[in-house]
């Protein structure tokens, strides 16, 4: 008789975007873009893995009763080695998957209650970004790859899409950690900088 196979920690069911794994925790910033931006507003994270600052993204909305539209891009295949350490952070929850982890980051969203307050878009950022009119969104957050052409990349597609006097904004703005991000932030947009610590934000000049 085989030994019976120990639970995985992703088959453990979530209710709870603090229950989701992922690292974020720049709640406020989130906090103050639902205060910021109006109803029928519409916000794209573009790196979404588990779903961890979607949902809290979501909780935030839900909880100030305002009409915000919330979509998370992702291709749900990870973003491979990364990093000085080089380190594959995705690899397990892609490994579990088969290949993707579109499954999980689905079943967490629905598991947190906020299947009618997000869309999904499984796909790559710029793939996913020509799907948007210029100018037509309030705040697009970017937390995809983290090297210098990838974030490059991610902003020159996605500026476009947002609106005068909205933000693009991204996570692990740190010089010594991820200087590609820091890198490509100032080349794309000069004036853009440190908004909460480790997120870089752009607010877009009104026409
Ligand atoms: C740092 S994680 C996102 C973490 C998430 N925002 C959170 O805080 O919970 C980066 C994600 O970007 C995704 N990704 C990497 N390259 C991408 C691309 N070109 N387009 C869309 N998603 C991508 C990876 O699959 C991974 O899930």
């Amino acid at each position: 008789m085989s030994a019976p196979s120990q639970a995985h920690p992703f088959d453990n069911p979530v209710r709870r975007w603090e229950d989701i794994p992922g690292w974020f925790g720049w709640r406020a910033a989130q906090e103050e873009a639902v205060a910021h931006f109006a109803a029928g507003s519409r916000f794209v994270e573009v790196g979404s893995y588990l779903g961890r600052s979607l949902c809290s993204l979501a909780e935030v909305v839900q909880t100030s009763g305002r009409s915000i539209a919330i979509v998370g891009v992702d291709t749900c295949q990870g973003s491979g080695p990364e990093g000085n350490q080089q380190i594959n952070a995705h690899g397990p929850a892609v490994e579990y998957g088969g290949g993707t982890f579109a499954g999980l980051l689905h079943r967490n969203i629905l598991g947190c209650g906020y299947a009618d307050v997000v869309q999904l878009l499984i796909t790559d950022s710029l793939s996913a970004a020509e799907l948007f009119g210029d100018h037509s969104l309030a705040w697009v957050h970017i937390d995809a790859r983290h090297d210098y052409d990838s974030v490059k990349a991610d902003i020159a597609a996605w500026a476009p899409k947002v609106m005068p006097g909205g933000w693009l904004s991204g996570d692990d703005y740190h010089p010594q950690w991820w200087p590609g991000v820091v890198a490509a932030v100032g080349d794309s947009l000069p004036d853009a900088g440190e908004w909460t610590p480790g997120q870089w934000r752009w607010v877009k000049p009104a026409a």
